[in-house]
């Protein structure tokens, strides 16, 4: 049987992506259930969590499920992705074993593995999720690696609470300034769903070296063809701000630097005005914002930002809790023998 795995929203078709809406506000509605009833999920943490880890631990329990939480190389052992590899480094085992043997224990199996930061071209191959999908026997589940699919969910779930209908309406995501390079994953994310969406979509950032991989870009034009939105790219913070309905924040490294991030350092320290702060909101037509979450306050959007009413990264992240018990039940169901 091939498996159906949640790798990617863009695997998922648009009535499919609605289904998973649709159950996350029945179970934002009611809480408990037994949709995951003697069923188990192993979360397979690479790098820290605070929403992902909590809100699957708890949305298995809300329906009767059991979660077990893994960190591969700190409380349990390091895991070798090479094939063919002689395995005379760190690596106690192979993740040939290490998904076989999860997936006797457990129905299915969520891996968060961020990127190395070292060669994009390796890093954008997802080769760690890719591996545990190609060797496990149950559904893999993407807790964020290069894209961040169930942050996108709760995203597009929270936009609809506020706003309804998401076509046309008109969705900044901004670059912002922090003092590391972080993961192009949210923001590759945000096109996506934004696109999918058919929203008019705007990337806001310093320079062309902040755009985001092609992959994406592409993805998000295609998508917005086919949902009736657009894309484009602005270097401009008035005009993109300007009557825009949503703004979506986040920081990512420059791709062409990187591995090389103290060549991109001076160059993101140049733009630490991309803050979302009172007067760019100002520019919005009524505008609402949210961001992944965690956020260093007063680097990426200022206090005044993140306790107005026009902020939703709080409901955001609760909806990260019913999206993804929507994710688990109907990845059980969709790939139960019929
Ligand atoms: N947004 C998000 O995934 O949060 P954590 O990194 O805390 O899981």
């Amino acid at each position: 049987m091939n498996i159906r795995h949640f790798l990617s929203t863009q695997d998922c078709t648009r009535p499919e992506l609605d289904e998973l809406l649709a159950q996350a506000a029945r179970y934002k509605r009611d809480k408990l259930g037994r949709d995951l009833a003697g069923r188990a999920i192993a979360l397979l943490f690479f790098n820290p969590s605070m929403r992902t880890r909590s809100s699957f631990e708890i949305g298995t329990w809300q329906l009767g499920g059991h979660a077990v939480v893994l960190a591969p190389g700190k409380d349990a052992w390091g895991i070798e992705f090479e094939p063919r590899k002689v395995m005379d480094g760190e690596a106690e085992e192979h993740v040939a074993e290490v998904a076989r043997v999860l997936s006797r224990y457990c129905d299915l199996i969520g891996v968060r593995a961020f990127p190395k930061f070292v060669d994009w071209a390796v890093d954008r191959e997802d080769l760690v999720i890719k591996a545990f999908a190609r060797h496990a026997t149950v559904p893999v589940i993407n807790l964020e690696t290069i894209t961040h699919p169930c942050q996108e969910l709760a995203h597009a779930m929270a936009m609809r609470e506020r706003l309804g209908e998401l076509r046309g309406r008109k969705y900044v995501l901004t670059w912002t300034y922090h003092p590391k390079a972080l993961n192009t994953a949210v923001a590759n994310s945000a096109l996506l769903i934004a696109t999918r969406m058919g929203m008019d979509v705007t990337l806001l950032c310093p320079t062309p070296e902040y755009v985001l991989d092609e992959r994406y870009m592409a993805a998000g034009r295609s998508n917005a063809s086919e949902n009736g939105g657009s894309l484009r790219v602005s270097h401009d913070i008035d005009e993109a701000y300007r009557d825009a309905e949503v703004v979506y924040a986040k920081s990512w490294g420059a791709l062409p630097y990187f591995g090389r991030w103290e060549a991109e350092k001076p160059i993101r320290e140049q733009h630490r005005h991309f803050i979302v702060d009172e007067a760019k909101m100002a520019l919005t037509r009524d505008g609402i914002f949210s961001h992944c979450l965690p956020l260093r306050r007063n680097i990426k959007a200022t206090d005044g930002v993140m306790d107005a009413p026009y902020c939703f990264a709080i409901d955001e992240a609760e909806n990260r809790l019913h999206v993804q018990k929507a994710v688990m039940a109907r990845l059980l169901a969709w790939n139960s023998p019929t």
